[in-house]
This record gives C-alpha cells, structure tokens and sequence, in this order.
C-alpha cells in the first residue's frame, strides 16, 4: 500500500462530468481568422474539453515480464509455450520496455501534446498470485511514478485494469470459465481503486471482452488458447467477464465515488456493420445480428436490459448462461460507452451448416469487406472511418444516446518501416472529420478520441508485425528508441489546432 495520499501538488486532476459538457467551441468568426483555421472547418465541432488521447496495454508495452516480484500472466504463459502460435514466436517480455522506459513515454505523450492517456495496469505485476494476499510494492511503485509524471504535465489518465492479462495463477483456478474470478476481480478493482484512486477519475473495469472471450476461448489464437469449444466456453468467459464488471463497478459506486469522483465504464469493441445487400430483408437482419453479437453482447446488459439481446438469446438458447437476480445488477454499470472502433464489415446472411455449435453458427451471418475500402497491413484492418460516425449514430439510437469516449481507433502498418506514413496520417485526418461530423451533424455525444497506438507495441497474435504506433520503435536497438511517424506529427497538430482554438475560446468568453 501507498503510505498517504497525495494530493494536488502533483498535478491537478481534472474533474469530469457524467456528460460531458456539450459545448461547442463556435468561435466568432474573427477570431477564426485570427488563428487561422480557416482550412479546418471540422475542428469548430470539438467541445472545449473534449479528451485527446492515445492508448496502450500493459503487456503490449512494459516489458519486464518477470521483474522486480512481477508474476506470470496467461500471455506470458501463451508466448512461452513451445508450440506458440504467436508470429515468429515473438513475446511481450522485453517490448517497448516501458517499465524501465516510462519516462521516455511520458515524453512522447508531452510531444503529442496529449490531454489524455489510456494506459492498463498489469494485475500480476501487482498481485502477482491474482489476490490481494501479496502486494507487490514494486509494481505499486512503478504506476504511482507513471501517474504522477502524467499529472505533473497536464495529462489526464485513463486507466484499464484488464486488458487480457490474466494472472497465470487464476488461469491454474479455471481463469474466466471458473464462477471464482469475479470476485477476484473485484478484490483486485478494490485494490487499485484504494492505491491509485485519489489521481484517477476515468477508469475502464475490462477492455473488449468480445476479444477476450471469442479469441480466447474459442478461436485460441489469444491467451489462454482455448480451440473449438463448442460454443459454450467463449459465452461463459464472457458471462463472468461481466459479472466482473458489475461487481466492480458497484464497489466503486458504494465505496469510492463519493470521495474520488470518478466514472467507471468497460471498453466494448465492434465493426460497423451494414447489409451487403441493401435490399435485401435477410442481410438486414445477419447485420443486425452481427452488431448484437458483438457490440450487443456486452452493451445490451450494460446499458438496455440487464441481459443479452434477444436475437443472441434466441439463437445461443441453454449454452448463454443467465443473469441471476442475487447478483448485483448489471443494468446501470456503465458510466459512459467506451468504445474501441477499428473497421466495418458488409454482412450477408448465412444458413447454419448444422455442424457441432459455435458462435459461428449461433451468428448465422458472415462479414466481408467491401472492396472499396483499402486495406491497411493487417487482413482484417479494412479502412473504414466512416464506419465509427455510423456506430456513434447507432450508439445514440440504441443506448440512450449516452456519453462517448472512443477509447481505441487506429492503422496498422506491415512489412519495411515507413516513417513518412502519409497514409496514416490521412487516416487519423479523415476519422478526427468523422468523429466531427458525429457530433456537429448527427448529435453524438463524443467526449474524447483515443489514438491506437502511443507506441509501436507488441500486437497480440501478430507480435511486432504490425505496428500500430503514432511513435516508430526500434526493437533491434537496446535503447528501444522512439521517434515520430508523420502520422504522429498529424496528430499533434490536429490536437495543438483544438487547443489553441479552445485556449482562444476560453480567453474570448472570459474577457
Ligand atoms: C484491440 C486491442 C488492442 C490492440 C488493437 C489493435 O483489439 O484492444 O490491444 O491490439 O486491437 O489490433
């Protein structure tokens, strides 16, 4: 445990409203000119305090994968596995080396001229056996710097406490299939809300347990590598994934709210999905499907009805597990959407082979790219921005139009290095004029837009073959030197233009 708090002198914490403020930054039109963004129509649309970010991922980045007391994590165990099926065998336990590196981190944020940072706390780097039995300070130590030196430039944190590192030890438990983890989880969630509170006011419980769960429990391409499972382990992850949530999100409310004055919410990851055929009532409906089977499966019980959609429980029938009435509800339990956005699928419908049960034939629908879109490194990465300002439309309509934070959005590039990513930077235009187009044209209430990545990081499945950061690292240099891609020095102007307009506003409506 921290010995006292600290407060303040560190660096002020930024309070946050449970909507953000719908504010449009209009300026009168001489001061428009005066600064010059004449050519930027879309940068009017931004609320004054509007969350300019960029995300990363404990394992993805830290390195350090034993060090100082750390304990496994299930992707340490997956990368380690002789028959690993990570590209060229590749492991997160050097990466970016961030936990020697931090600093050198918080110096590309500072060159972003980032408002926000999303970052993930490693639970076994702080419970090394998953339970609050043993702390290790060191791990304490090392996200007490991190957050201070964030705070001391202005920069506001976005903390994820899972984002798919699973104590090894819990794994050994039964991991997500076991009825147990949740309130593991909380235990844990309970922890960190008590060490880090006090300089954390946006908090993400789990990120994409969609991810988690499919790619985990029954793809068996992420860890714990759980293949062909019937349709059954995948939905039961997901279940205890939300439970998880539920609970922590209720102790947060019940015991930190009221002195942290914070907001909890779980970061929930979907295509746009649209039919392929436009015409068509079927594909209508596999679309429709499609969004309920991914973004639907988490948000559904978050934000609608306390349990899944119907169209999931009609096909999945016994094998989706229920929400039990003596468990704390999880209706209620999202104090914002997060949303990870990356590509859109047209989708067609299909018949169900009547082969064993799996979710792909629970979906009955199948997704393909419209050959219009590009394709940016990675084979499922269509580019797709237009997509986000569809989802953010169809967030308001289904969800309540609730406030929005696009906690991910990002452009991988594969093969030979390009440091003068013209493509990218184009990208990162283009969806910032999406995102715009949301909130101005169609009312979305959209707080903040989270870059992937800081960093060219460990990329999961596909190890350091895709590189997904607004900074280039080298890998084959001890230093692990970062330097900005063009794309980065996109963003940076975009967000300096935001600021400087917002700075002129607040000077404008104070005099
Ligand atoms: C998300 C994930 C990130 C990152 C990104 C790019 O699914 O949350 O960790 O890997 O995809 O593929």
């Amino acid at each position: 445990m921290r010995k006292g708090k600290r407060r303040g002198p560190i660096g002020s914490v930024h309070p946050v409203k449970l909507r953000c403020r719908r504010i449009r930054t209009v300026l009168q039109e001489d001061i428009i000119i005066s600064i010059d963004h004449s050519d930027d129509p879309s940068m009017n649309m931004f609320p004054e305090d509007f969350a300019w970010g960029a995300s990363t991922a404990a394992y993805q980045i830290e390195g350090g994968w034993d060090a100082d007391g750390k304990g496994e994590s299930i992707w340490d165990a997956f990368c380690h596995r002789d028959d690993s099926s990570v590209f060229e065998r590749h492991t997160g336990d050097v990466s970016c080396n961030s936990y020697q590196l931090w600093e050198e981190d918080l110096r590309c944020i500072e060159e972003l001229g980032l408002t926000h940072y999303r970052l993930s706390l490693s639970w076994s780097r702080l419970l090394p056996d998953g339970t609050t039995g043993h702390v290790n300070q060191q791990g304490v130590r090392y996200y007490n710097q991190l957050l201070d030196g964030l705070l001391a430039r202005g920069v506001t944190p976005m903390v994820t406490l899972y984002h798919f590192d699973l104590p090894q030890a819990l794994q050994d438990r039964g991991g997500w299939q076991s009825p147990d983890t949740p309130a593991l989880f909380d235990a844990y969630a309970r922890f960190c809300f008590g060490a880090f509170g006090d300089r954390v006011r946006l908090w993400i419980t789990l990120n994409e347990p969609y991810v988690c769960a499919k790619l985990g429990h029954e793809d068996g391409l992420h860890a714990p590598g759980v293949r062909g499972a019937g349709g059954v382990a995948a939905y039961r992850a997901g279940h205890h994934m939300l439970r998880a949530h539920a609970l922590a999100w209720h102790s947060y409310d019940a015991g930190y709210r009221r002195e942290q004055g914070g907001l909890v919410s779980m970061a929930i990851n979907s295509d746009w999905a649209e039919p392929e055929d436009a015409d068509s009532a079927e594909d209508a409906a596999a679309a429709a499907r499609y969004l309920a089977f991914s973004l639907g499966w988490f948000a559904w019980p978050l934000f609608v009805s306390g349990d899944y959609p119907e169209v999931m429980r009609a096909a999945v029938d016994a094998r989706l597990p229920r929400f039990s009435g003596d468990q704390p509800a999880a209706l209620g339990t999202a104090d914002f959407f997060a949303l990870n956005y990356y590509t859109a699928r047209k989708v067609r419908s299909v018949g169900v082979d009547g082969g064993a049960p799996s979710m792909k034939t629970d979906l009955g629908a199948e997704g393909v790219v419209d050959p219009a879109w590009p394709l940016c490194g990675l084979p499922w990465l269509a580019v797709a921005p237009q997509g986000l300002r569809q989802l953010l439309k169809y967030i308001k309509a289904t969800f309540n139009h609730p406030a929005v934070y696009i906690t991910e959005n990002g452009f991988a590039q594969t093969g030979p290095v390009l440091m003068e990513d013209g493509e990218r930077a184009a990208f990162y235009r283009e969806t910032v004029g999406e995102v715009a187009k949301a909130i101005e044209e169609d009312g979305v209430d959209v707080c903040g837009y989270f870059a992937w990545s800081l960093l060219d990081n460990f990329e999961w499945a596909d190890g350091y073959s895709a590189r997904f950061g607004l900074f280039h690292v080298d890998f084959s240099d001890d230093e692990r030197a970062r330097t900005m891609y063009r794309s980065g020095r996109e963003y940076a102007a975009i967000i300096s233009k935001h600021r400087s307009r917002s700075r002129a506003h607040r000077e404008l409506t104070s005099s």
